[in-house]
């Protein structure tokens, strides 16, 4: 990382810097980096919820750096320092830069945890389905449901081979301390080939009154869906996670200097985390992009409508999503929409962001 980043992570109130305090080898190549507590080392608080994701800037000589985003693996319930744990993909740059230079002391600029997936409520049993490196969420939202909350969680966990799961001693460790409320379901590819409809179908339990997380390749979490939906799941029950490469920087956006206030176009009134705004959204132009232009701190990262970091709810008028690669049909019902790709189609518009 340049100087000059390093003196942009100091005073930008978006960005930590992350310490690694220790490193864990989970498989020959899947690593968990944890963490010192941002807080305590002078710097903003680091708070988050389970399921939500940390975004990185990883050094590249030619780009200056890239983004990416990490699920927490920790969870803030029961677990003292936050963690990620990164799987190296083939041909992938950043995973295998982390993998390759995850020392303790190794210092990493990060943006403040962010993300929708984090369940709204913990008063049903939970059904969890995660494939390969999809279980970071996944054992967030896990430990906190045993820790602090009593309903049943079932996993199923894909993964190529019993070599290639990662947690498995934490997860045995949680089986026998809540035997009673925690079942994990392994499906092995060696054994039994890829997860099948059928095959999900017959290890799903059959309570239908559950709440479903799912992360994993978009064609397992398509399959699990369906396998939930004969068990009798509504689909705003079921809730999705999908990991991809961002193709954004936000650590290279420079806030504009002054506001560049805009007087045509939607009157938008905003609460952004307790502060309120009136503003013109131009027309044609997203509310991020209108927020940013004002001066608004709105969070963002990948701008792409595929991380959830800009979720906002809408509470006045109505908007077009351009694009929605993450938001669900329980949170578009709820009335969140996306900043970075929502404009005004209504003549005012108000929004909380919090
Ligand atoms: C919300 C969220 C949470 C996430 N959480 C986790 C997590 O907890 N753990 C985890 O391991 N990952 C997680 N990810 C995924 C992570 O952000 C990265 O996408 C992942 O690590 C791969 O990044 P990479 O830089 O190694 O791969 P990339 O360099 O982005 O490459 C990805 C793939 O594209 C191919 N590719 C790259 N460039 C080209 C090109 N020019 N032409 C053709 N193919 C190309 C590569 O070969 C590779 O197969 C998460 C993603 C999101 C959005
Ligand atoms: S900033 Fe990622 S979805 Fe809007």
């Amino acid at each position: 990382m340049t100087i000059e980043s390093i003196a942009a992570a100091e005073t930008d109130p978006r960005r930590l810097r992350l310490r690694v305090e220790n490193v864990i080898e989970e498989t020959s190549d899947a690593l968990t980096l944890v963490f010192a507590d941002p807080g305590t080392d002078g710097t903003t608080a680091f708070r988050y919820r389970p399921g939500q994701f940390v975004t990185l800037e990883i050094p590249h000589a030619q780009h200056t750096s890239v983004a990416r985003c990490y699920s927490l693996s920790s969870s803030p319930d029961c677990d003292e320092r936050p963690a990620i744990s990164v799987k190296r993909t083939t041909g992938g740059y950043a995973s295998n830069w982390l993998c390759d230079n995850a020392v303790v002391g190794l210092t990493l600029s990060a943006l403040h945890p962010a993300g929708t997936f984090v369940p709204p409520r913990w008063d049903k049993p939970l059904i969890l389905f995660a494939a390969g490196s999809g279980i970071t969420p996944i054992m967030s939202i896990l430990k906190t449901a045993l820790a602090i909350h009593n309903q049943r969680v079932e996993l199923i966990y894909a993964n190529r081979s019993p070599q290639s799961v990662m947690f498995a001693d934490t997860l045995n460790d949680l089986t026998q301390r809540y035997p009673t409320r925690l079942d994990v379901r392994h499906w092995f590819e060696s054994e039994r080939g890829l997860p099948t409809h059928t095959g999900l179908r017959e290890i799903i339990p059959s309570h239908a009154d559950s709440d479903a997380y799912l992360c994993g390749p978009a064609s397992f979490m398509d399959i699990a869906c369906a396998a939930l939906d004969s068990a009798g799941l509504p689909p705003d029950a079921i809730h999705r996670e999908a990991f991809a490469s961002i193709e954004t920087n936000p650590f290279l956006y420079t806030a504009p200097r002054a506001s560049t206030a805009m007087h045509g176009g939607t009157p938008v009134t905003a609460e952004v985390e307790g502060e309120d705004y009136s503003f013109f959204c131009p027309p044609d132009t997203v509310l991020l992009d209108a927020m940013l232009a004002q001066g608004i701190d709105a969070p963002f990262v990948c701008r792409e409508g595929t991380c959830g970091a800009c979720a906002f709810t809408l509470t006045a008028g109505e908007v077009e999503m351009r694009v929605n690669e993450t938001l669900d049909d329980y949170e578009i019902k709820k009335g969140m929409r996306l900043a970075c790709q929502s404009v005004p189609v209504s003549d005012s518009v108000a929004i909380v962001i919090d």
